[in-house]
């Protein structure tokens, strides 16, 4: 064998083996890398349609009829919901001992703090700057400048399924829609 031919399998061998240590570190980093990316996406269970599934603390489904049986027949429930102005705290909203068609975001609308549900005053208060919201996510007094958003939220499987809010807020009039009524 020449000696240039024994060079260009030398280089050969070269080639090959920086290919497969390359990939094994390729490999190696994407399968390190896989939680944390994971950690970082929105919770893969879906009800379908861009909907969310209302999980609890623990990132579990929420059970409709374990809801249901614990809580008030006035009652309002954080979960964690979809994403809507930065937040995916949402409550699930008991009316009667039913679940609302809609839910109410928690994040508060003044400066974003996540705001109590208070069952004794029946209120949604922020702790941060003292902002008030009914029980339907309406402002009740300022300094926040606009109710508690609104998702949709429907039944499905025993599961609570959000999904965005698309319609008329039906809690704002063309008067005051987004103005603090405290003030008026
Ligand atoms: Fe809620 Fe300021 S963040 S009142």
């Amino acid at each position: 064998m020449s000696e240039s031919a024994a060079q260009e399998i030398s280089m050969g061998r070269r080639q090959l083996l920086s290919y497969v240590t390359g990939g094994a570190i390729a490999a190696t980093t994407l399968a390190a890398l896989y939680p944390v990316v994971q950690y970082f996406l929105p919770p893969s269970s879906s009800g379908g349609g861009g909907g969310a599934t209302a999980k609890d603390r623990a990132g579990k489904d929420i059970a409709v009829d374990k809801l249901l049986a614990d809580s008030a027949p006035i009652d309002r429930v954080i979960s964690l919901g979809i994403d809507v102005n930065g937040g995916d705290a949402t409550y699930i909203v008991i009316n009667d001992k039913q679940i609302a068609n809609y839910g109410i975001n928690a994040v508060c609308t003044h400066l974003g703090c996540v705001v109590p549900w208070d069952t004794g005053a029946q209120l949604f208060k922020c702790p941060c700057h003292g902002s008030q919201y009914n029980a339907d996510g309406s402002l009740h007094r300022g300094p926040a400048p606009m109710p508690l958003a609104l998702v949709k939220a429907a039944v499905q499987d025993n599961h609570v399924v959000f999904s965005p809010w698309t319609e008329q807020d039906f809690r704002c009039s063309d008067l005051w829609c987004n103005k603090d009524p405290y003030w008026k």
